[in-house]
C-alpha cells in the first residue's frame, strides 16, 4: 500500500518536473535562429515588434541620414532596453522603420544580437526587409558592417549613446 503511494508520488513528481523542462526548451526556442525568414516570424507574429519600446533618448519618428531614408521609427527589444552598457545583451534586436519623405513605409532594417554569430564584428545578424518583410539582404553585409562599425565602442549602435 505505502509502496503503490510512493510510486505514484515520484511518478508524479517525475512528469512534472518532464514537464517543466519541456517548458523550459520551448521558451528557449522561442527566440529564432540567425535566418531573416524565422526572424521576421519572430517580430512580427511571435513578439510584434510594434508593440516594443523605444530608446529613451531616440522616441517615435526621428530624422535620419543616408543610406537609410530621411524619417525613422526604432524599436528594440527588453533585452536591448535592459542592455545598460555596450555590449547588448544575447538576444537584444533593434527594428528600424525606414520613411520617404511622404511618411511612406520604405524598407525594415534590423539587428540581432546572436551568440557566436559573429565574435569579431559584435556578433549581430544584419537583415533588409523589404515593407512585406521579404529579407532582402540578410547575413552579414559588408555595408551594413562597414558603417556601423565606426560606431564598434557602442556595440554598433547609432541612434542611442552608452553612457
Ligand atoms: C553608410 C552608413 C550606414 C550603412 C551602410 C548602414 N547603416 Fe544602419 N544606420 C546608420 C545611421 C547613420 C543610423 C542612425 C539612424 C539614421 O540616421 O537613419 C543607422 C541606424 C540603424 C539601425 C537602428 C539602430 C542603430 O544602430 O542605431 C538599424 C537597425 C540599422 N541601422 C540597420 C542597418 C542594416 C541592417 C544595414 C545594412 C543592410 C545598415 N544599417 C547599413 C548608418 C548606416
Amino acid at each position: 500500500m505505502l509502496k503503490k503511494m510512493l510510486k505514484k508520488v515520484i511518478t508524479g513528481c517525475l512528469t512534472v518536473a518532464l514537464m517543466l523542462s519541456l517548458g523550459t526548451l520551448v521558451l528557449a526556442e522561442d527566440m529564432p535562429g540567425p535566418d531573416g525568414n524565422a526572424l521576421w516570424n519572430y517580430i512580427s507574429k511571435v513578439s510584434p515588434y510594434t508593440q516594443w519600446s523605444y530608446w529613451p533618448d531616440h522616441q517615435g519618428m526621428q530624422k535620419g541620414r543616408a543610406p537609410h531614408g530621411p524619417l525613422h521609427k526604432v524599436f528594440v527589444n527588453k533585452k536591448a532596453l535592459n542592455s545598460a552598457k555596450p555590449p547588448l545583451q544575447y538576444g537584444a534586436i533593434e527594428v528600424k522603420e525606414n520613411y520617404s519623405p511622404a511618411k511612406e513605409l520604405k524598407a525594415i532594417t534590423v539587428m540581432y544580437k546572436v551568440k557566436g554569430y559573429n565574435p569579431k564584428d559584435g556578433d549581430w545578424f544584419w537583415v533588409k526587409y523589404s515593407p512585406r518583410g521579404e529579407p532582402l539582404k540578410a547575413g552579414k553585409p559588408k555595408g551594413c558592417i562597414g558603417c556601423h562599425g565606426t560606431r564598434a565602442a557602442n556595440d554598433f549602435v547609432v541612434v542611442h549613446d552608452f553612457k
